[in-house]
């Protein structure tokens, strides 16, 4: 089977090289997946560049998560069949997920539900539980205002679609093109950051959290606008921020070896 691997550290693309590889073999707790989709998520660059703390497996496959169809289910698997379709993220210090076939942990997929198609699934994984993760952290209570920047994007607008859950109003900063979608997906107030300055248009202390995907001087104005709570989800050292006052929920750090992403 053929499989995208990394053959030398560097962040360009042309690192990454097409290779014949063998199939892996099942062990019990995992499945073995025909690979469907899997998304490029920002951190692919990092780790194609190499992160230094990471003990890497080999062969170093790229991609982060994905989505598949189950071909075999290990002896100590019972809650998934042959046929299913499933939705799964991989350690960083795995073996990826840019290869025809991948086997991985039972407890890290998902059965994917009907209503998604499965090359869509594909893209959903690594952002939705970055954007979980962080919402969960800011303890928001129902009716209070976030501004989540980036909203389009991948961490973004799952993050849109949980704080709605949440009974959150959501103001969203994004691109125009990716406005129908934000509407369909309940965005309460929408800011075009190419004809727009959300730090104008917004007033201080009127959103209570703020959800930063974009860092720098995107947080910087974020945090002039004196929310309750700020999470980012860029490598933020908060210490630089302290005179501001601003409470940080957890941030993202630089991963080591252990880090589930
Ligand atoms: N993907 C993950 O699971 C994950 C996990 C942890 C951390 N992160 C970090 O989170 C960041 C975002 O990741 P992502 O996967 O969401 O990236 P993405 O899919 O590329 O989304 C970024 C979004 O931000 C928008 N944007 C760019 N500049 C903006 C600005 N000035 N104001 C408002 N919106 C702006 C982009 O719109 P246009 O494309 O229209 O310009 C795009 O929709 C990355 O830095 C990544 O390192 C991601």
């Amino acid at each position: 089977m053929q499989a995208i691997i990394r053959t030398k550290g560097g962040k360009e693309f042309s690192t990454m090289k097409v290779q014949n590889i063998e199939s892996p073999k099942t062990q019990s707790d995992e499945l073995k997946v025909k690979m469907v989709s899997s998304r490029i998520n920002p951190v692919d660059m990092d780790l194609m560049k190499g992160f230094p703390s990471l003990k890497y497996k080999i062969p170093q496959i790229g991609g982060i998560d994905g989505a598949g169809v189950v071909l075999e289910v290990g002896k100590n698997v019972n809650d998934f069949s042959v046929g299913d379709n499933v939705i799964f993220y991989r350690l960083f210090s795995d073996i990826g997920t840019w290869a025809e076939e991948i086997t991985i942990p039972a407890n890290y997929c998902a059965k994917i539900p009907s209503n998604i198609e499965v090359k869509e699934a594909g893209t959903i994984a690594l952002p939705l539980l970055t954007a979980y993760d962080s919402l969960t952290q800011l303890n928001a209570k129902k009716g209070e205002k976030i501004l989540i920047h980036g909203v389009g994007g991948g961490v973004g607008f799952q993050a849109l679609q949980l704080a709605k859950q949440m009974g959150l109003f959501v103001i969203g900063t994004g691109s125009q093109s990716d406005k129908p979608v934000l509407d369909k997906a309940g965005l309460d107030q929408f800011i075009d950051y190419k004809t727009q300055d959300f730090s104008q248009v917004l007033k201080t202390k009127q959103v209570d959290y703020v959800f930063d995907v974009l860092g720098d001087d995107i947080l910087k104005k974020s945090i002039a606008l004196q929310p309750k709570k700020v999470v980012s989800v860029k490598f933020v050292d908060t210490s630089n921020y302290a005179q501001s006052g601003c409470k940080f929920a957890r941030n993202y750090e630089m991963v080591d070896e252990n880090d589930d992403g």
